[in-house]
């Protein structure tokens, strides 16, 4: 298992996100996390096409574009057309999922899901040959600095249960609250992908920051109770 590391800029300042971008890639950043929300499936909005555009121009490593939106299907093909690596779409608003993630699929995009807090497992159970990721919400989503729900550590070993038993090696990704003392943790049930706003953003050395974070799941991932 890789841990990855993925700074989320919405804890940046959008004034100059290029700078938080090349901050995040020195200390190894493996991905740039994009937040995109709508005001209407979450209480905020961010981040759209446009500037997933320039963001793609200031980035070395892939975007890894979350829509925390509600009619993503509308959306997609031009966040493809834009730059995004990987399209994660949440499983509630999408009553045709499985459409959804070929159509991400066809479009050269690895096609993630997203599952929030009160979202239960077995919503993939249909789908769990069909995904390149699954992103575990550990917040509910639509703004940093939350503290992380603790029933998101069985979760994400469910969710890993649940992939593997349908012979699939995707990885989880966890996304809120992640910091040098649930890093660890997350990385012990499972999770690959870690996502970090302020952890990363709010600090007065990202780079560290990103390298610090590294450091503390893989020491989980070594830790004896896994
Ligand atoms: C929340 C977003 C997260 C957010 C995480 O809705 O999906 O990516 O940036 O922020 P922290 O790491 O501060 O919890
Ligand atoms: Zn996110």
């Amino acid at each position: 298992m890789t841990i990855q590391i993925a700074p989320s800029i919405l804890a940046a300042d959008f004034a100059a996100l290029g700078e938080a971008i090349r901050a995040a890639e020195r200390g190894g950043a493996d991905v740039i996390h994009v937040d995109v929300m709508d005001g209407h499936f979450v209480p905020n909005i961010t981040i759209g096409v446009p500037v997933v555009r320039s963001l793609k121009r200031a980035a070395t490593v892939p975007l890894d574009v979350h829509l925390m939106i509600s009619d993503p299907d509308r959306f997609v093909e031009a966040f493809a057309e834009a730059g995004a690596a990987t399209l994660t779409v949440h499983a509630e608003v999408l009553p045709h999922l499985h459409r959804t993630l070929a159509f991400v699929r066809s479009l050269g995009c690895r096609a993630g899901v997203a599952l929030n807090p009160s979202t239960p497992v077995v919503a993939l159970e249909e789908i769990a040959e069909n995904v390149d990721q699954v992103l575990v919400m550990s917040v509910n989503p639509g703004f940093g600095g939350q503290t992380f729900i603790r029933r998101s550590i069985p979760k994400i070993r469910a969710v890993r249960a649940l992939l593997d038993a349908a012979g699939n090696a995707a990885p989880i990704e966890v996304d809120g609250g992640i910091d040098t003392d649930t890093a660890p943790q997350v990385a012990a049930a499972g999770a690959e992908i870690l996502v970090a706003g302020s952890a990363v953003f709010r600090t007065p050395d990202p780079a560290a920051a990103v390298r610090a974070l590294r450091a503390a799941a893989e020491a989980g991932l070594e830790a004896p109770s896994r």
